[in-house]
C-alpha cells in the first residue's frame, strides 16, 4: 500500500481527537492527502456498532461479544475505508485502533479475555497489517477524565459508558498502553499529553517527521 496509517491512542481526554485534527492539517499543508477517521464508527456500518458499544449499561456484553463487536467495526473500517484510501496513496489518521481494544478489554478489565483470543481476532480481521506509526498520548487518568467530563457536559453527549468506570480501570488502561509500547517500541511512541495542545502538536510533528520522513 502506498499511503501511511497513523493511529492515535490513549485514555479518555488525553487529546486524541484534538491532535488528529491538527496533524491532519499539518500533513495536508505539506501536500499529503489525508483522511481522518476513528474507531469505533469510522464507517456507516461501524456507526451502528459504535452506538451499541458506547451507550447503555456498562456490563451489557460479555467480554468476547464485546471484542467481536469491536473487531466487526474494525473489519468494516479497514476494508471499506483504510485500505482503499491507502491504496490511493492517502495517509489515514485513526483516532483509536487495535491498541485501544487490547488496553480496554485486556488490561483495563484485569485480563478478562485471553490475550491469544485478541491476537487471533486481530489476525482474522487485519492479517499482518499494522499501523506505520502509533502515537500513545499518555496522561494521568484523573486529568484526562476531568477534561472528558467537562467536554461531555458542554456538548451534552451520552457516550459515557467507559467514562463512568472506576478510576482503577483507567489506571490499568494507562499501564496497558505503556505495556503495549514496551512490546512494540518501533511502532509505538509514548508522548506526555499533560501539556498544552500546541506543545503536544509540535512533539507529534517531530516524531512523525523522524519516523515517516516527510521533510
Ligand atoms: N493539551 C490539552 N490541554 C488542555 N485541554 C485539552 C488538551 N487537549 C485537548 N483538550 C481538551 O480536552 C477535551 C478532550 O480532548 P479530546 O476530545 O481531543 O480528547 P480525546 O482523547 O479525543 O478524548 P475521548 O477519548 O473522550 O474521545 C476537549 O475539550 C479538548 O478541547
Ligand atoms: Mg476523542
Amino acid at each position: 500500500m502506498k499511503g501511511k496509517f497513523i493511529t492515535l491512542e490513549g485514555g479518555e481526554g488525553c487529546g486524541k481527537s484534538t491532535q488528529a485534527r491538527l496533524l491532519s492539517a499539518y500533513l495536508q499543508n505539506k501536500g499529503i492527502e489525508v483522511i481522518t477517521t476513528k474507531e469505533p464508527g469510522g464507517t456507516p456500518e461501524g456507526k451502528i456498532l459504535r452506538e451499541l458499544l458506547v451507550t447503555g449499561d456498562k456490563d451489557k456484553f460479555d467480554a468476547i461479544a464485546e471484542c467481536l463487536l469491536y473487531y466487526a467495526d474494525r473489519r468494516c473500517h479497514l476494508t471499506k475505508l483504510v485500505w482503499p484510501a491507502m491504496d490511493e496513496g492517502k495517509w489515514v489518521i485513526s483516532d483509536r485502533y487495535a491498541d485501544s481494544t487490547e488496553a480496554y478489554q485486556y488490561y483495563g478489565y484485569n485480563k478478562r479475555v485471553e490475550h491469544q483470543i485478541l491476537e487471533n481476532m486481530y489476525q482474522i480481521v487485519a492479517g499482518d497489517f499494522k499501523p506505520d506509526l502509533t502515537l500513545i498520548l499518555d496522561i494521568d487518568p484523573e486529568v484526562g477524565m476531568r477534561r472528558s467530563f467537562a467536554k461531555a457536559e458542554a456538548m451534552e453527549v451520552k457516550e459515557l459508558r467507559f467514562e463512568s468506570r472506576q478510576l482503577e480501570f483507567h489506571k490499568n488502561l494507562r499501564q496497558g498502553f505503556l505495556e503495549i509500547a514496551k512490546r512494540e517500541p518501533e511502532r509505538c511512541i509514548v508522548l506526555n499529553a499533560d501539556t498544552t495542545v500546541e506543545d503536544l502538536h509540535h512533539e507529534i510533528v517531530r516524531v512523525v517527521n523522524e519516523k515517516l520522513g516527510i521533510e
